[in-house]
């Protein structure tokens, strides 16, 4: 990796170079500064259009607006965060930032002043493209020689619908800015502090409750992104079964590895950590260090999603046999769980409480265990009591959208104890874990987890799954693993 060149001593220019961290600048001739600042072409880029969902991030901004009348609303992309010295984790803008934009920048910062009693005037604050008289863009860090090229102010506004303004002259303008004032907390510690004085917890709260609620039926646009990403991941999960022989030579990492290669080829990345679990790690439920072995005979628990370039996720699991046929005990699991899938995912439906398919499933769930013995009957005293929350272990499903855990702060009234509605996006995805040290079941079952999980529409008249492209009962899956390999 490149590390900076030496930065003269503050070059002549309107604004002073904010230098790279660790930079270590000796000097460069006054003949290199001077050379550097002509001989550039104009790359204004002056064709563009706005973003396809530049009218829906507009109605979002109105919808907010009416709620918040008279007040200045604040929402920041959030920073890059270091990973070490002058090198920064990838970054990904906050999930309110890209709902209410479009736009992923970092250091972004959307502010909504209120035009009145009513009514408000978005604007959305930016760095510009680097300035080349005073250096800033070969010297500076954040510099486009260094970072990339920017969108101009001009450009930006015209993608994005929205004018826009430099952001370093935001902190100025907030500081002098009277009247009530919220923001969106938990991404941008510089902006927060700006505002210290001017913001109450429990009011930004409300605002950032407001947009997950906001989020929670998607329009069309979102469901199109949404099918997208699921689509990307129905490939993803074909790339993994055709090299589940390379795995098994090395390693969970190798389907880890091979799921991400198309989450970034088609996508921006995976919109949650890749749970690539095989044997008795499928019963360890967020098992992110893939790093164990992959063996035939045993099963694969592939928990994994593509974000799409305008970062929605798809959630899918489906749990594969490795060499392509389940064993006696693996299919007996797996079409329990596919069963109460089933009755889970038949229970989506408009007007359906949204707590309707967990129930489904775990009622299924309930009668197998007692069916098999596991637990002591009857299956009403097991759901009563919760029993078979030893084997089942999490929530049935979430909503989707551009977070893997979407609307994750709408309240309990409006979420888990809501109504489903049309244009809601959530995954069914019960499971069955046996752990490898369960001494409650017999050994057979040890160590054996099966989850399968499902991207579901609300739509109309019931349910679409966006998911559908990936086989689900357990002689479909076998048939189309041995198509694949
Ligand atoms: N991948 C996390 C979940 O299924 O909720
Ligand atoms: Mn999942
Ligand atoms: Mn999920």
């Amino acid at each position: 990796m490149t590390e900076q060149q030496p930065a003269p001593e503050n070059p002549e220019g309107d604004e002073p170079i904010k230098q790279r961290k660790n930079g270590l600048y000796p000097g460069v001739s006054d003949e290199l500064a001077e050379n550097m600042k002509s001989g550039w072409a104009d790359t204004e880029l002056r064709d563009l259009e706005p973003i396809a969902q530049a009218p829906d991030t507009a109605r979002r901004r109105a919808e907010i607006s009416a709620r918040f009348p008279g007040e200045r609303l604040v929402i920041p992309a959030g920073n890059m965060k270091t990973r070490s010295n002058d090198n920064e984790y990838s970054f990904r803008a906050s999930t309110e930032y890209v709902y209410l934009t479009g736009d992923q920048t970092p250091d972004g910062v959307l502010v909504l002043e209120p035009t009145g009693a009513e009514g408000h005037q978005a604007t959305l604050y930016l760095l510009p493209r680097s300035n080349r008289e005073n250096g800033e863009f070969w010297l500076d860090g954040m510099g486009e020689l260094w970072v990339g090229r920017r969108h101009s102010l001009t450009e930006a506004a015209t993608l994005y619908g929205v004018p826009c303004k430099d952001v370093r002259d935001l902190a100025d303008a907030l500081g002098e800015a009277t009247g009530p004032v919220r923001a969106v907390r938990g991404h941008d510690a510089g902006i927060e502090a700006v505002l210290t004085d001017k913001v109450t917890a429990e009011r930004d709260e409300e605002l950032r409750v407001f947009i997950s609620e906001q989020r929670l039926v998607k329009d069309a646009f979102e469901i199109g992104e949404l099918q997208k990403a699921v689509d990307s991941t129905v490939r993803g999960f074909e790339d993994v079964v055709k090299v589940l022989d390379k795995a098994e030579a090395t390693s969970e990492r190798y389907i880890e590895g091979t799921f991400f290669l198309r989450a970034r080829v088609e996508g921006n990345d995976t919109g949650y950590g890749s749970i690539c679990a095989a044997g008795p790690h499928a019963t360890t439920l967020h098992w992110v260090r893939n790093d164990g072995p992959v063996r035939s005979g045993e099963l694969l628990l592939l928990d994994a999603g593509v974000e799409t370039h305008t970062l929605y996720t798809a959630d899918v699991t489906r749990t594969l046999p490795i060499n392509g046929t389940y064993t006696g005990i693996q299919r007996k699991i797996y079409d329990a769980v596919y069963e109460a899938q089933e009755a889970g995912i038949a229970a989506v439906k408009p007007g359906a409480n949204f707590r309707d398919f967990h129930d489904a499933a775990q009622q299924v769930l309930a009668e197998k265990l007692v069916e098999w013995g596991l637990v002591e009957g009857p299956v009403e005293r097991v759901l009563e009591l919760g029993l078979q929350r030893r084997w089942s272990l999490h929530g049935t499903g979430h909503m989707l959208g551009l977070d893997v855990h979407d609307c994750a702060v709408a309240r309990t009234e409006t979420y888990v104890n809501g109504v489903l509605e049309p244009g809601m996006v959530l995954t069914v995805e019960p499971g069955l874990y046996f752990q490898a040290d369960d001494t409650t079941v017999p050994e057979e079952y040890r160590g054996i987890g099966v989850r399968i999980e499902d991207d579901i529409l609300v739509t109309e008249d019931g349910n679409r799954n966006l998911s559908a492209g990936l086989p689900r009962t357990s002689s479909d899956v076998e048939s189309w693993m041995a198509g694949l390999k």
